[in-house]
């Protein structure tokens, strides 16, 4: 089942979608450069020479050389980027326009100033056997989809947990007692490394700041480096992204009326590193984490902060997103971090609701639709003001198949413990079929599971 994309059939258009984004990435570039007088003299001055300077491929650099539009659009430039470069050599608008139609200025001027150019017979509607294409939103899940959710990994990310990795402190009583409640994920993981992590986070004013605040980010790079958000960037891996399996997303999930901001440069911090450390363990930069990483960030750094209930949602627009991938066979999991209950600021700083960060992960496992009607000032009242970051749970959990009417998910593993740094460690991992493995492996692994079920006890007592 591909994406519609009817629009690359309408007649003399090229939608500029994140497809030709891609494709026309350092073209657009370019003419973004020419936003700067000192710029624009050295192009004219000697266009090759600056064009040296830009990884153009070979049609891209002589439709420029050639100021030829259509070409350039052709290889994923955009008008209002193209632009710029039209501008630099003195074109208006109407010029620009007029080249690309294969009139004379003075034909496509007259045929402006009699009414423009007339959409009978130059519109898709007009061409034979033309369809609309369905606007209906998936109920269920294709069981033959090339791409398949496979689990779901829930947990906390505090900044000391990767201080305590990164400066070799996991032994130490303090954060053993962290580490231990992650010793079967990290066996579970080793079996179970999927192709690629969506892993939803939110970014602690980092990679955006106050110039800008994007409610929901999907990162379509390739690449993203670690972020120095102060002592130094972590000593762990740069990231790699999936461009062509996030173009797919954000394609599938902004006509599903999410309205996503789409970063192709970014760094990422703690909201993102530490759950990788968690799960994959000690990694040094010269090293690779084991799969590709979409990242999905939420805004919980400013209000207002999308509800529960708008997060759900958008996971279930993320899951009829993958449903929909035609390209090879992906195993995917989403990841769902931040939290448990914290409060990082003012005289109520450290504040620990054990009871109601349990209810939560209950209601998480077998009440999700029930969760998303709990408002923000219950997170922030009952778990403290960056408990927030709790909402990034439910777009993971919002894409669980039970939500499009298949069983319910297996709990794999859980994990409560209390403090890390001011926070409350959280942990889940939830598996949408029992993976047979798992079945196998599920002896060996009960008696972690045990210790975990009775500092659970403990902690919930
Ligand atoms: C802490 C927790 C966070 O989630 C965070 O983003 C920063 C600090 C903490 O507990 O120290
Ligand atoms: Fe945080």
């Amino acid at each position: 089942m591909s994406l519609d994309k009817p629009y690359r059939d309408i007649p003399g258009t090229t939608i500029y979608d994140a497809d030709q984004a891609r494709k026309g990435y350092h073209l657009n570039q370019f003419a973004m450069s020419l936003m700067t007088p000192e710029n624009r003299e050295r192009f004219l001055a000697d266009e090759a020479a600056y064009l040296d300077e830009w990884p153009l491929n070979p049609v891209q650099r002589q439709a420029v050389l050639d100021m030829d539009l259509n070409a350039m659009i052709g290889e994923g430039g955009n008008i209002y980027f193209l632009a710029k470069i039209g501008a630099t050599h003195g074109l208006s608008f109407q010029q620009m326009a007029g080249s690309m139609t294969g009139m004379s200025e003075a034909a496509y001027r007259d045929m402006m100033i009699g009414g423009g150019r007339n959409p009978q017979g130059a519109r898709l509607k007009d061409l034979d056997g033309w369809t609309p294409p369905s606007t209906e939103k998936a109920t269920t899940m294709r069981p033959d989809a090339p791409a398949k959710f496979t689990s779901a990994v829930f947990t906390s990310h505090v900044p000391a947990i990767g201080a305590a990795m990164d400066l070799g402190k996991t032994e130490e009583p303090y954060w053993k007692k962290v580490f231990d409640g992650y010793e079967w994920t990290r066996r579970w993981a080793k079996e179970n490394t999927p192709d690629v992590v969506i892993l939803v986070y939110n970014d602690h004013a980092t990679a955006f700041d106050a110039s800008i605040i994007p409610t929901f980010v999907l990162g379509t790079g390739a690449h993203y480096p670690v972020a120095d958000e102060g002592y130094g960037p972590r000593p762990v891996p740069d990231v790699k992204g999936y461009p062509e399996f996030a173009a797919h997303l954000a394609q599938s999930i902004i006509q599903d009326d999410f309205d996503l901001t789409l970063v192709n440069e970014m760094v990422v911090d703690h909201g993102l590193t530490v759950p990788l450390s968690l799960v994959y363990g000690e990694l040094g930069t010269d090293e690779k984490w084991p799969v590709k990483v979409i990242p999905l960030a939420v805004n919980v750094v400013q209000y207002p902060v999308p509800s529960g209930r708008r997060c759900y949602e958008l996971g279930k627009a993320l899951r009829r997103a993958i449903d929909k991938w035609d390209g090879p066979e992906l195993n995917v999991q989403i990841w769902g971090t931040g939290g448990m209950s914290h409060q990082l600021q003012g005289p109520r700083a450290g504040l620990i609701n054990k009871e109601w960060d349990n209810a939560f992960l209950d209601h998480l496992i077998a009440d999700p639709l029930g969760l998303t009607e709990w408002q923000h000032m219950e997170y922030v009242d009952e778990a403290g003001s960056e408990g927030i970051e709790l909402v990034d749970w439910l777009i993971a959990r919002g894409a669980m198949d039970d939500q499009f009417g298949g069983g319910a998910p297996e709990v794999d593993h859980r994990f409560y413990h209390v403090p890390a740094s001011n926070t409350a460690v959280g942990h889940l991992v939830v598996s949408n079929e029992v993976a047979p493995h798992l079945a196998e492996s599920a002896s060996a692994n009960a008696s972690a599971d045990e210790s975990a079920n009775q500092e659970l006890e403990e902690a919930t007592a």
